[in-house]
């Protein structure tokens, strides 16, 4: 038990936790205003979440690592209801028990990978059990990359159909997305032998780049939407979550890159 446990315990839940406050409130949106029960289960996990996020403000590096401990496990319930919630929608969805209600099905989904990825963090968190680096870097990427792809066709299918150029854009990063899921899928089925560090290396350079460009569309989107420049169903919230679930992807890249090149060595523990 360490400071540094404290320190990335604390960065995860910082970030997490409002990701998932602002789940809750995308969710209600989406419901039909008779789903009063659905709503209301929205509104508590809304409070449950706010709650974590201003905690986990209220502590800082000096917090007692058990104190943390014991926290990230109130987390991890937290995030396991909110899991549940999300699948029980994505059922209620798909059994068509909903009808127009307006979160698309995928969107559902994607949200419950992020509890759930949520989740597997604070568990290897309190396990001291964080993923050899060679291994980190493949399973962050193989997950970051499918969230990235799906933002791409989020936002294509939320703009009006009227902003074509936009539209095109959208459908041009959501294909590039899938070739890149599609590439870090083979890397992963070719481990151990894929990772070499000249191979991860240009791995997380080509993502990099794909990631920096779509990272850049998204906050041209946000802001645009800000001021009222175009037209679509986006909520601006959403807008600026996903440009800062891309902020996020890039800063694990970083930190594995430089983790990468400042040792060769195998089976160090991931630093992000
Ligand atoms: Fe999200
Ligand atoms: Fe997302």
């Amino acid at each position: 038990m360490s400071n540094e446990f404290v320190v990335r315990s604390l960065d995860e839940v910082r970030f997490w936790s409002r990701i998932m406050k602002e789940h809750s409130l995308f969710l209600r949106l989406g419901f039909r205003c008779e789903d009063t029960q659905l709503i209301n289960e929205a509104n508590h996990f809304y409070s449950v979440f706010e709650a974590i996020e201003s905690k986990a403000n209220a502590y800082d590096a000096g917090t007692d690592p058990q104190t943390i401990q014991r926290f990230n496990i109130e987390v991890h319930t937290a995030a396991c209801h909110i899991w549940a919630f999300k699948r029980k929608v994505l059922g209620l969805i798909l059994q068509c028990r909903l009808p127009g209600q307006t979160n698309f099905p995928l969107l559902v989904d994607h949200v419950s990978r992020e509890a759930n990825y949520f989740r597997n963090r604070l568990e290897q968190l309190n396990a001291g059990q964080l993923d050899p680096l060679p291994d980190a870097i493949i399973n962050e990427n193989v997950f970051f990359l499918r969230i990235m792809a799906d933002h791409a066709k989020f936002i294509g299918h939320l703009l009006d159909p009227s902003e074509r150029k936009l539209v095109d854009q959208a459908k041009q990063f959501s294909d590039e997305f899938d070739t890149l899921l599609f590439q870090a899928q083979d890397i992963e089925s070719m481990r151990p032998q894929s990772q070499t560090v000249p191979l991860l290396d240009q791995f997380l350079d080509q993502n990099r780049v794909s990631v920096k460009s779509l990272r850049d569309f998204k906050k041209t989107a946000r802001d645009l939407i800000e001021a009222c420049r175009i037209k679509s169903i986006i909520h601006p919230l959403l807008a600026d979550h996903v440009f800062r679930e891309a902020e996020r992807f890039l800063f694990i890249i970083d930190m594995f890159e430089r983790t990468l090149t400042g040792t060769t060595a195998k089976n160090v523990q991931i630093h992000h």
